[in-house]
């Protein structure tokens, strides 16, 4: 059958589509700034229907109103990734998180986590019958691949990128026509703490770079600080606009990429209409799933590999804890692990954690013990750099007592007396 007839044949109205989800059904979504915002409000107002439907998926940037207080008969979520949206439920045992490295997310879809029902978004399909996964290829395309049955949101206003981003028409089972605005980030406040860490972290940059941004306010917020470099690259789980500015300055050429040259690669992308129209039929985009862009072997491939990532907490051996306050998730492991080690592999590699050293001031985020129960993201052997407004602290290769000096230099002034009485304390010796 051709593919024009398949499609008419599969399109439906969103509750025909949605009423195909049975209870007890595991539910895989496009997240990020690709979710189906649509279909999740269809399957949500129609709640009585479903018992125990399970709803897994990674950022939230939508209103999660599955996860609401009320929905929990109903919807449970399985969070692989916590968002401000999902953390009530997750902190109030309506909901649970799953940690794993965002690489290996594609491989749980076939071990705990098979897929009954894969929400996804996607483009109109194109001349040869291919719809794109747009800014969300990440484990969507594996979703696609191994649920029973998937139902996508066919959005116009989902930008139509290159790279084995795509998906037959026949590999969709229910298609329902809903243009909308995407779900979009607002760029980064910048700040003079912001400044301040842009510039520490430029100290770490070299012309010919390639980049990897993490998610968080610093990681887009510290490109601004990158205006005097040189053909930079982009090997990157996702980026935002801070991006389409340097491209626009010449910054970000990717010419000196030793894999994928002349091309920026990601999985998923957060922004705002300026990213989506930047990426849209832009070939020299390469969106790929996540299994690929980031395996760290793959990434170590790159040359002159610079990940950079925030955090909550470090310790003063080097802990990194980026995505719980104690016992609290309040986000995920996502790359960011992914990175470091690719980047550790890589020829000319770096890695850095950047982050304010306070919390508004009133915490500090350089600490002698993380909190009870946080969960160390990045381990002391994998920290590599780690940058506040202060400056520059290196911890690779260096010793316990030379960690715990350079990261006090570092703190916030207001706290580097208790830091250095640790110090003390821990190693004998007057700081
Ligand atoms: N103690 C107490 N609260 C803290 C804290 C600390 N040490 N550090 C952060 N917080 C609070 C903030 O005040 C904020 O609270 P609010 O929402 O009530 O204002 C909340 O935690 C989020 O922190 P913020 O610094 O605003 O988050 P961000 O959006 O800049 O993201 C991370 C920072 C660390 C959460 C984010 O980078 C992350 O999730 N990293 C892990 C995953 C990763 O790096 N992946 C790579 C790409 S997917």
């Amino acid at each position: 059958m051709d593919w024009k007839t398949l499609y008419h044949q599969r399109t439906m109205s969103a509750p025909e589509a949605v009423g195909r989800i049975r209870s007890g059904d595991r539910v895989v979504v496009m997240h990020a700034c690709g979710e189906p915002s649509y279909l999740l409000d269809v399957m949500t107002e129609n709640a009585a229907a479903y018992e125990n439907v399970e709803i897994v998926h990674m950022v939230s940037m939508g209103k999660s109103s599955y996860a609401q207080p009320g929905m929990e008969r109903h919807f449970r979520h399985n969070a692989l990734f916590v968002g401000g949206t999902t953390r009530a439920a997750v902190a109030e045992g309506r909901g649970d998180f799953t940690p794993c490295f965002f690489s290996e997310a594609p491989a749980l879809f076939d071990s705990t986590l098979p897929v009954d029902v894969a929400l996804i978004t996607v483009t109109p399909p194109d001349s040869e019958g291919r719809c794109s996964l747009g800014i969300s290829v990440d484990y969507t395309m594996a979703a696609v691949h191994k649920a029973k049955t998937v139902i996508a949101q066919v959005n116009s206003q989902m930008p139509f990128t290159c790279g084995p981003s795509t998906v037959d028409v026949a590999d969709i089972d229910c298609f329902v026509l809903h243009d909308a605005p995407l779900v979009t980030l607002a760029p980064p406040r910048i700040g003079p703490v912001e400044e301040a860490i842009g510039q520490n972290v430029a100290s770490l940059v070299r012309d010919g770079d390639t980049l990897q941004l993490g998610i968080g306010a610093i990681p887009d917020a510290v490109l601004k600080f990158l205006t005097g470099k040189r053909d930079l690259g982009i090997h990157s789980e996702m980026f935002s606009d801070g991006v389409v500015d340097l491209a626009e300055a010449g910054v970000i050429t990717n010419a000196k990429k030793t894999l994928h040259p002349g091309k920026y690669v990601a999985t998923f992308l957060m922004g705002t209409r300026r990213l989506y129209d930047f990426v849209n039929r832009n070939a020299d985009v390469y969106m790929a799933p996540v299994e690929y862009v980031n395996d760290p072997f793959v990434i170590a491939r790159n040359d002159n590999m610079v990940s950079i990532n925030s955090c909550v907490q470090v310790d003063l051996m080097g802990q990194i804890a980026s995505e719980s306050i104690g016992l609290t998730q309040i986000s995920g492991t996502g790359g960011q692990v992914d990175f470091i080690r690719g980047a550790a592999r890589s020829k000319g590699g770096r890695s850095i954690i950047a982050m304010p050293s306070t919390v508004k001031g009133k915490i500090s985020k350089i600490v002698p013990f993380l909190d009870p129960g946080a969960a160390v993201t990045t381990c002391r052997c994998d920290a590599d750099y780690v940058v506040t407004e202060y400056g520059v602290a290196h911890l690779k290769g260096h010793t316990l007592r030379d960690r715990a000096r350079a990261l006090i230099e570092i703190a916030h002034p207001s706290f580097r007396p208790e830091l250095k009485a640790e110090f003390e304390r821990r190693f004998s010796t007057p700081y």
